[in-house]
């Protein structure tokens, strides 16, 4: 029996874990620091927090933090990783996953995604819903690819950047670290680290300018 531990009892976290279910894991059990007020996610209790999951890692095949805030998600994954928790990496049945791609452990990838020949997705990742990662894209760890965003080929996501829902990004861009890219932008031009971009052609917002 292959038992799936997930921290972060969210909305996100279900959707891991139904990709988990239909990936054939056969359990799938929550855990989450809002324990014990958070007694259940969806049609999934809440079995306690962080420190009850890291008393229990030899009970689960697999680990995964399902958290959607990039930073909190990586310095999970690594508290997780140095305890020796079996990180695993989920891939949802209908996604379309190169042979030629890696994707990092502790990395999600969600249903009607791609991910093409040569794109390296680093650790503690998320590829959510629709979202497209085209040839030899470079993503470091604790990256969000948002739902039905668009990736072209050639394209470098820094660590724990976020790309927004239904954004794209040009081919061949270079987005820094802890980037932001707004619903529905359009990239044309790098990112420097640490800048939040909006809009087509996408651009600073004005009270985030560095
Ligand atoms: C870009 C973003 C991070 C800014 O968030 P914020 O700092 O809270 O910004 P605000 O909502 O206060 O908006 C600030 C200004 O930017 C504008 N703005 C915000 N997001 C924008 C976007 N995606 N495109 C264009 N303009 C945007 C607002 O209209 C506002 O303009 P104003 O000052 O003229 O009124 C956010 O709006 C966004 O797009 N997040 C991505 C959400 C997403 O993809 N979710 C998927 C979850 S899986």
């Amino acid at each position: 029996m292959k038992r799936l531990a997930l921290l972060g009892a969210s909305g996100h976290g279900k959707v891991v874990a139904d990709a988990a279910l239909a990936s054939g894991w056969d359990a799938v059990e929550f855990f989450d620091d809002a324990w014990p007020q958070c007694q259940s996610n969806g049609p999934w209790p809440v079995s306690g927090d962080s420190v009850a999951l890291l008393a229990r890692l030899g009970e689960f095949q697999g680990v995964i933090v399902s958290i959607g805030d990039c930073t909190v998600r990586w310095a999970k994954h690594q508290t997780l990783q140095t305890a020796g928790a079996p990180m695993a990496t989920v891939v949802h049945p209908k996604a379309v996953v190169s042979r030629y791609a890696v994707l990092g452990v502790g990395t999600v990838v969600m249903g009607g995604t791609v991910v093409n020949i040569g794109a390296v997705v680093g650790q503690a990742s998320i590829i959510n819903t629709g979202a497209t990662v085209d040839h030899d894209c470079r993503l470091g760890d604790a990256v969000h690819i948002c739902p039905g965003a668009h990736l072209s080929g050639n394209v470098q996501v820094g660590n724990g950047s976020w790309v927004g829902v239904g954004a794209a990004v040009k081919q061949c861009m270079i987005l820094g670290e802890r980037v932001m890219v707004g619903a529905g932008a359009v990239v044309v031009q790098a990112v420097p680290d640490g800048l939040t971009v909006v809009g087509n052609p996408a651009a600073p917002l004005p009270s985030r300018k560095t």
